[in-house]
């Protein structure tokens, strides 16, 4: 009888060890449960740290191309700026008709102010962004006068402009985002002709789009680069390109979503295609 109560005594002094043991094995677990829970959050940190600095350098990159694509269409409409100064200067020194050569160029230069407060405000929106404006234009006298001006800018002299175009289409968009994509593409198949060419420009109507095709007879595309040449800061101009000019044309494109492409054969010419919308 004694014997049986010791028995009991021995099973609860076990029974509370083992009690003791498992609550000291589930503080251990709370323990590193904490602990990896711990470890689990400064790794999320971690990436979130890492995701927040991607975006950053992404977003800093992506500035920088469009800083870069901005600062390119200054120097475009700057160098037209430049020539109608010169001419302007050389025409007071003949003492001729002054009156006609201010008259033929002044809408340019007046071109050029417009574009240079279009490339501030999108300076600033490149900060804060914000809609262009847009409003209905005629595509064929928008055409006429950017090769006016890049005339004038002495960019099309040796060359035959060559026009394909209806008395007038309405596109609704931006008038200097036209502007630039038109001067892009001229600058460049004047660039591809090594010697005297022609650069023919045509333009019709497509269902609710216009379409538009820009045709140089230069030193054309191998077909290693046509993908490349849309790339930004892809140029086979050495110093004298950045790589820029189609990037931003093709870019306008796409926000009015169209598309910009091209084909060409080496040594026939090249024709880029794009399309706006009515
Ligand atoms: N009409 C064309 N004929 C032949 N090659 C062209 C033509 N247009 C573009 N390219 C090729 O595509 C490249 C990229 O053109 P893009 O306008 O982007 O830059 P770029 O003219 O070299 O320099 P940037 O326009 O910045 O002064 C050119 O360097 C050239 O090799
Ligand atoms: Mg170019």
């Amino acid at each position: 009888m004694l014997e049986g109560i010791v028995l009991v005594a021995r099973d609860v002094r076990a029974m509370r060890q083992l009690l003791s043991e498992r609550e000291a094995e589930i503080v251990r677990r709370k323990q590193a449960e904490a602990e990896l829970r711990g470890a689990k959050a400064s790794i999320e940190d971690q990436l979130e740290q890492t995701r927040t600095q991607l975006l950053l350098s992404e977003r800093r990159a992506t500035l920088g191309t469009l800083a870069g694509g901005v600062g390119h269409e200054l120097r475009n409409v700057a160098q037209i700026q430049i020539s109608a100064v010169d001419e302007l200067r050389s025409a007071l020194e003949r003492g001729g008709d002054l009156a006609a050569v201010v008259a033929e160029l002044l809408p340019d230069l007046a071109r050029v102010g417009d574009h240079i407060t279009e490339h501030g405000g999108r300076m600033m929106r490149l900060a804060r962004p914000g809609p262009d404006r847009v409003g209905p234009i005629d595509f064929c006298a928008v055409v006429r006068e950017v090769v006016h001006m890049l005339g004038g800018a002495g960019r099309l002299r040796r060359h035959k402009a060559v026009f394909h175009l209806p008395p007038s289409l309405t596109v609704t968009v931006n008038r200097t985002r036209i502007e630039q994509i038109l001067v892009n593409l001229l600058v460049n198949a004047v660039d591809a002709m090594t010697s005297a060419g022609s650069i023919t420009i045509s333009a019709s109507e497509r269902g609710e789009r216009v379409v538009c095709t820009v045709t140089d007879t230069g030193v054309g595309i191998p077909p290693e680069n046509l993908d490349k040449v849309f790339e930004p800061f892809f140029s086979t101009k050495a110093e004298a390109g950045t790589g820029l000019g189609l990037p931003v044309a093709r870019e306008i494109v796409q926000s009015y979503g169209g598309k910009l492409t091209v084909e060409s054969m080496v040594n026939r010419g090249t024709t880029f295609t794009f399309d706006l919308p009515m």
